[in-house]
């Protein structure tokens, strides 16, 4: 079952001989693992992430492009979109071999600012459609060029429907400005409104997940819908920005882990980013340093099924990233590590 997901590369002469749905592309010359999308796209199970140290990431998304990588995960508000262009341009690999993702943010969500928005970003970009464009969150702040709005100190959040937004975003599909749309930070009660007043299926759902917040059943469920999932924060709290994380030993030390990659030859991180893909999902590391980037693309590897289990069992249902507060909306509710 797990398996059927994954995809080696097809041949040449295989991809002549097949009848080809009219969007479907692949990655030349790339032999790493890919995942299928609904909408019959592939998508590289290691990505690269690019929030935070921005002004490292032209230097790393080169260098990840350069050990591999062909999948990078940006967002309007990284404000990294300039620093990934410039980073794809130097290590010359050709647009149509990456997967490209970014995410609509929350000042943009009102339908009529979508496509400005999206403008916006595939100009920072250097490019004329992403493969993925995600709303970044379920919520909308106020209309307006601040990605934060503020009064008082506080979030000035708008009242627009997700629903309404995303029909907004359907728009660019059909415009060819995206590939694939998807969401970002739902519960399951959100995506299920929003999958009753959907056109298009969400491609993906980005959202934290690690050996210590598996999320499983919310997992199984995905499945059922045709809705791949992306991991992130994979590494859990190797995050130095989750607080919450500091007092709990690092998932990536986590001896089961280390255990297991002594069997492969692997480390903990690896072994983390193994068991995502294990269970079809895809997983987006982020690092700055060379020697970690090349390190977390080995973690695309083969776990045993026994090995599978015995991460899916580390399970603590600890969550990292829960800006409720700040961003003054309640997320996931209802899913595990919801304090
Ligand atoms: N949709 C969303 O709301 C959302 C939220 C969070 C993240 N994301 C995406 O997911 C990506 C990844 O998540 P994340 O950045 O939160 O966390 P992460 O990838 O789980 O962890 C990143 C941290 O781990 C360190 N690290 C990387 N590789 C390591 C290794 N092999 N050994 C030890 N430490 C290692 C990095 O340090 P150095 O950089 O110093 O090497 C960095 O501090 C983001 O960059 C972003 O693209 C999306």
């Amino acid at each position: 079952m797990l398996s059927a997901l994954c995809r080696t590369r097809p041949t040449s002469s295989s991809l002549r001989n097949a009848v080809k749905p009219a969007r479907y592309r692949y990655l030349s010359n790339y032999s790493r693992t890919t995942l299928s999308l609904n909408n019959n796209e592939e998508i590289p199970a290691i990505g690269f992430g690019t929030w935070q140290d921005k002004d490292a990431q032209e230097d790393a998304v080169y260098e990840a492009l350069k050990a591999g990588y062909r999948h990078i995960d940006t967002a309007r508000v990284y404000g990294t979109e300039p620093a990934v262009a410039k980073g794809i341009k130097r290590a010359g690999v050709p647009r149509d071999e990456i997967f490209l993702t970014t995410k609509l943010w929350n000042n943009s969500h009102h339908p009529d600012d979508v496509e400005k928005a999206c403008d916006a970003s595939l100009k920072d970009l250097h490019t004329d459609y992403v493969d993925l464009f995600l709303m970044h969150w379920p919520s909308a702040f106020q209309r307006g060029d601040s990605l934060r709005p503020k009064h008082g100190g506080k979030i000035l959040t708008d009242n627009i429907d997700f629903a309404e937004t995303w029909k907004a975003m359907e728009a660019l599909v059909k415009s060819g400005k995206a590939k694939a749309i998807g969401v970002s930070n739902f519960n399951k009660t959100e995506l299920e409104r929003l999958l009753d007043n959907a056109d298009i299926t969400p491609a993906a759902h980005q959202f934290e997940c690690h050996p210590y917040l598996a999320q499983q059943d919310f997992a199984t469920w995905h499945k059922s819908k045709g809705i791949h999932i992306t991991q992130y924060s994979p590494f859990g709290n190797a995050n130095p920005v989750y607080e919450k994380g500091e007092s709990v030993p690092k998932l990536i030390d986590d001896t089961v882990l280390t255990d297991i990659g002594k069997k492969y030859g692997k480390s903990g991180s690896q072994v983390a980013l193994a068991w995502g893909i294990a269970h079809g999902r895809s997983v987006i590391p982020k690092s700055k340093t060379p020697s970690r980037i090349k390190a977390n693309l080995e973690g695309d590897f083969k776990l045993e099924s026994e090995d599978v289990a015995r991460v899916d069992a580390i399970d603590k249902k600890l969550r990292f990233n829960d800006p409720s507060g700040s961003f003054g909306y309640e997320y996931y509710v209802g899913l595990d590590g919801k304090e």
